[in-house]
């Protein structure tokens, strides 16, 4: 077998560009649905009685689309990217991989004609139907084929830890997609899922807790085990530390289900498990946190003016601060406050727009100029606006909903000395508005950054300033 580091062109990257292109695209409508329905919470009227426009179609739109085309986009992306670099190797198959691709954007497209319609199995994060759930399982498959072919035949003797992350959440995403959507179809746009009752919901919040702990967390992390190490220009802090971090991760992740659904039908005794994995979780989670920003160690001078390492490092950081308030809010008597408050949606964003967004939007200013073979973004001034108006935009819609959410929590328990309630849902509501604005002002600015991001990605691949000849950074590999 050859020795020679494959060179630039030797890699598949049209499959990485396609999906990096889109990741922006899909995280501009995704995030202004977002919008649009934070916007719905304050003005009502802005669904302007439309059926396809009310908020109980445009809240699945929004979800959909931010996780699995923004989100699974930059995943793809990301993955396909990193598992050639690391192996130095092609892709298995540039067909399949194509094949992902288009796949993928055709599930998105139906997701966004169907949603709309009011076409659902009722089920957060699993809403498209059977006829879409199977196109999503054959793509998937696809997808397992092209990244597990590369591993199979990389150059390099070891598998650099980014793809254990990688390959962990695409194995898990296949098993929950496949486990969950499980249905009866009726008619070509409705099927009813073969689970009942507390099984049902059991099912479900597995699927759920490890959408977020595979999808939302672990293929994130393997993002982060690549782009951090490359922006910095520093190796991993502890390898081992990274590999104790993956075991102690997927071993946990995957019992933690049931914290959503404490005080229901579930038995007693399988809330209290999810409650106990769920306070566990937070150690692997912080090593990983920990894992990453000790990366910068002798480096930390660069967060001045490297505002894409800036995105990295901060991304972390709000993913350390969702992994603490998730198990907290795992634990049944605080859940007993928080669980159908606003603070929850405060909790996801964290999660949602600090970390997962933010470590994509890093990695993409990181692979464009690469991909494109452009000496470096157009503007690193545009970049730098684009973090402080994603940053003060994250801020404020989470501390906007934290607030939002105690209050709601706290006016619900309320009760007089006779024992009835002291404020009615109404008055909790009309609380909770001040709070939607300034949601709804953090989204704007979320928003307003991407454009930004988008442009300068335009000016990026339109501009002439080619790269140096020399080989690129990404192409040692790590
Ligand atoms: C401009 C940015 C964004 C805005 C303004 C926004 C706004 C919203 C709003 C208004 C809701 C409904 C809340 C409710 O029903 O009370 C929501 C839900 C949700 N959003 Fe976002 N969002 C944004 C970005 C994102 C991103 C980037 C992600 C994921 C990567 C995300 C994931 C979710 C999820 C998972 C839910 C459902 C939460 C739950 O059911 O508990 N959002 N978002
Ligand atoms: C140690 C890690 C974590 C734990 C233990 C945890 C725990 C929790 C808990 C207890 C809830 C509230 C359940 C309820 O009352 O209904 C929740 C909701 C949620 N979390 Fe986390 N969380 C963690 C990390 C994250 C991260 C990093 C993200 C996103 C990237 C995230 C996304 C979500 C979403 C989307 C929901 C709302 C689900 C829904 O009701 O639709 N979580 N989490």
């Amino acid at each position: 077998m050859s020795q020679t580091i494959p060179q630039h062109n030797d890699y598949n990257l049209k499959v990485v560009k396609q999906f990096a292109v889109m990741t922006i695209i899909w995280g501009i409508v995704g995030m202004a649905v977002g919008v649009l329905i934070a916007a719905q919470l304050v003005w009502p009227a802005l669904n302007f009685d439309i059926p396809y426009l009310t908020y109980s179609r445009l809240r699945p739109l929004h979800t959909n689309a931010v996780i699995f085309a923004f989100g699974t986009s930059a995943l793809f992306a990301t993955a396909y990217y990193v598992v050639q670099k690391t192996c130095q190797v092609r892709l298995f198959s540039d067909k399949l991989a194509a094949f992902t691709f288009w796949g993928w954007q055709t599930v998105i497209v139906l997701a966004v004609i169907t949603l709309p319609l009011g076409m659902t199995t009722s089920k957060e994060y699993a809403e498209l139907e059977w006829p879409i759930s199977i196109l999503i399982a054959i793509v998937w498959i696809a997808f397992i084929i092209v990244f597990f072919g590369t591993l199979a035949i990389r150059r390099t003797s070891h598998i650099y830890v980014a793809n254990w992350f990688y390959g962990a959440f695409i194995i898990a995403v296949a098993m929950l997609h496949i486990g969950n959507n499980l249905a009866v179809p009726v008619s070509f746009t409705k099927s009813y899922s073969i689970y009942s009752g507390a099984v049902d919901a059991m099912m479900q919040w597995w699927y759920g807790h490890n959408a977020v702990g595979f999808l939302l967390t672990a293929g994130f992390l393997g993002m982060m085990y690549y782009f951090v190490p490359k922006q910095a220009e520093r190796p991993v802090y502890s390898y081992r530390l990274s590999v104790v971090h993956f075991w102690a991760l997927i071993s946990i992740y995957i019992w933690a289900g049931p914290h959503h659904l404490h005080y229901t039908a579930l038995p007693d005794w399988a809330q209290s498990v999810g409650m106990v994995m769920s306070v566990v979780l937070f150690v692997p989670s912080w090593g990983g946190m920990i894992n990453g920003i000790m990366t910068l160690s002798g480096a930390w001078h660069k967060l001045r003016t490297d505002p894409v390492l800036r995105f990295l490092i901060v991304s972390l950081s709000f993913y350390g601060m969702s992994t603490f308030e998730g198990p907290m809010m795992a634990i049944k008597s605080v859940n007993a406050l928080s669980h159908y408050t606003d603070w929850t949606i405060g909790h996801v964003h964290s999660g949602a727009l600090g970390w997962v967004a933010m470590i994509s939007i890093g990695a993409i200013y990181h692979l464009i100029p690469v991909l494109f073979e452009r000496e470096r973004m157009y503007s690193i001034k545009l970049i730098n606006t684009h973090f402080w108006l994603h940053t003060i935009g994250v801020v404020l819609y989470i501390v906007a909903m934290w607030i939002s959410g105690v209050t709601q929590g706290l006016m619900w328990r309320a009760v007089n000395a006779d024992g009835t309630l002291t404020y009615s849902f109404v008055e909790s509501l009309e609380a909770s508005y001040p709070f939607y604005f300034v949601r709804f002002v953090g989204g704007l600015f979320v928003v307003a950054g991407m454009l930004l991001m988008a442009y300068n990605t335009y000016k990026t691949i339109r501009s002439d300033k080619v790269r140096p000849s020399e080989p690129l950074p990404a192409a040692q590999s790590v």
